[in-house]
């Protein structure tokens, strides 16, 4: 008899649920209860995931019903936005605790659901209950829920480049750009995202506003006339660096600046700062995290001690989702926050 915790993963034939997958067969504490999907259920988990199949060889998808008649202490729901919010309330409702890394809980208003998303929220009365899943910023708040968000992950990589400046209130504007990975879009090729129209593209996606400036104004207490926010579709599969152009509202010296940055990450185990040499490596680069669940964040501080460049990157399936989620569900079940989450990049690749 096993005394491993049962976890399901909802959407587990997308990519996030993929690395759902991948982090728990390895995971101390956790095992996968369910694997679930509307659509392949009855088929091999390794037919979907095939780096998998030696991890799970007698293991097949299941359906909604027979998730929704699996026993399990934690759901991770990795299901598209809109879709999650009602398969989260069903689960509460049965007992489960929720990790959903869609974006349905991580706005704390419906109202700003509406505005950024499109859709009434389905499920406005869970949204006071939910904390937003970034354990860096909310980690005793996450101990105590039964409900957390995911993350968004363009703006955990930002979250992250900007965290040092916003706390000590440093920051005038700030003018951000993502440039991302192609995984980002999902497992499901979409107009954008073939492959003969995606690859090897320097695509500007959106260059002033990205739904995600909602949860990083939310969450670093920026106003949003202050930012501006923009994607660029780059030649990776994984992985973000995020730049942000930054005006400081005071004149700064650079020591103070790695003051900041080295207090912020110092408890941190998932998160440091690039060293200022060499310099062709100070502004971080998400080959340096690919795989795994850790974070780089740089800065360059100009001459005049006003502007600056704070930079981060992420492996946007990992920190920037499943990682955290991993993170946040250790930390709901009073475990080792970094249980299962121990690996390290892979380089080169
Ligand atoms: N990709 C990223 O880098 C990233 C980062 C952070 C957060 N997220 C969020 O994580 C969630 C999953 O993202 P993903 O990249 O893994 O997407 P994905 O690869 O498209 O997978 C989503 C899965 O959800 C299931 N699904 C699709 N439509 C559904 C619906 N209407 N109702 C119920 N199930 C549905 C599908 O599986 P079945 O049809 O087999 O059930 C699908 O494989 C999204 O909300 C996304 O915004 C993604």
């Amino acid at each position: 008899m096993t005394s491993k915790i049962p976890v399901t993963i909802w959407g587990a034939t997308g990519f996030t649920g993929g690395e759902l997958l991948r982090i728990l067969a390895a995971h101390p504490e956790m095992e996968i209860a369910g694997a679930i999907s509307r659509s392949s259920a009855g088929t091999p988990l390794g037919a979907i995931h095939p780096h998998l199949r030696h991890a799970y060889p007698d293991a097949a998808f299941i359906s909604t019903e027979q998730g929704f008649e699996t026993e399990a202490r934690v759901a991770f729901l990795a299901l598209p936005h809109k879709s999650s919010a009602e398969t989260a309330k069903n689960l509460l409702g049965r007992g489960t605790n929720v990790v959903d890394l869609s974006a349905d809980f991580r706005l704390r208003s419906a109202d700003e659901y509406l505005r950024w998303y499109g859709v009434e929220h389905p499920c406005p009365e869970l949204l006071d209950d939910a904390v937003y899943g970034l354990p860096e910023l909310h980690r005793e708040a996450i101990g105590r829920a039964r409900l957390v968000s995911g993350v968004g992950c363009n703006a955990t990589s930002a979250i992250f480049a900007l965290l040092p400046l916003a706390r000590e209130g440093l920051i005038e504007d700030a003018r951000i750009e993502c440039r991302v990975g192609s995984s980002e879009a999902g497992a499901h090729a979409g107009e954008g995202s073939a492959h003969p129209l995606r690859s090897r593209t320097l695509r500007v996606v959106s260059p002033f506003v990205h739904r995600h400036m909602s949860e990083l104004t939310q969450e670093l207490g920026l106003a949003e006339d202050r930012v501006t926010m923009g994607v660029t579709a780059v030649e990776l599969i994984r992985g973000i660096q995020c730049v942000a152009h930054v005006t400081l509202n005071r004149q700064m010296r650079e020591a103070d600046i790695w003051k900041l940055y080295r207090a912020a990450w110092r408890d941190e185990r998932f998160v440091s700062t690039t060293p200022a040499k060499p310099a062709h490596l100070r502004v971080p680069d998400p080959r340096f995290v690919m795989g795994s669940n850790r974070v780089l964040t740089g800065f360059v501080l100009a001459d005049d001690g006003r502007r600056a460049l704070a930079a981060s990157a992420i492996d946007n399936l990992m920190k920037g989702a499943a990682g955290s989620a991993v993170q946040s569900a250790n930390i709901m079940m009073g475990i080792d926050e970094g249980a299962g989450l121990g690996m390290m990049p892979l380089y080169p690749a």
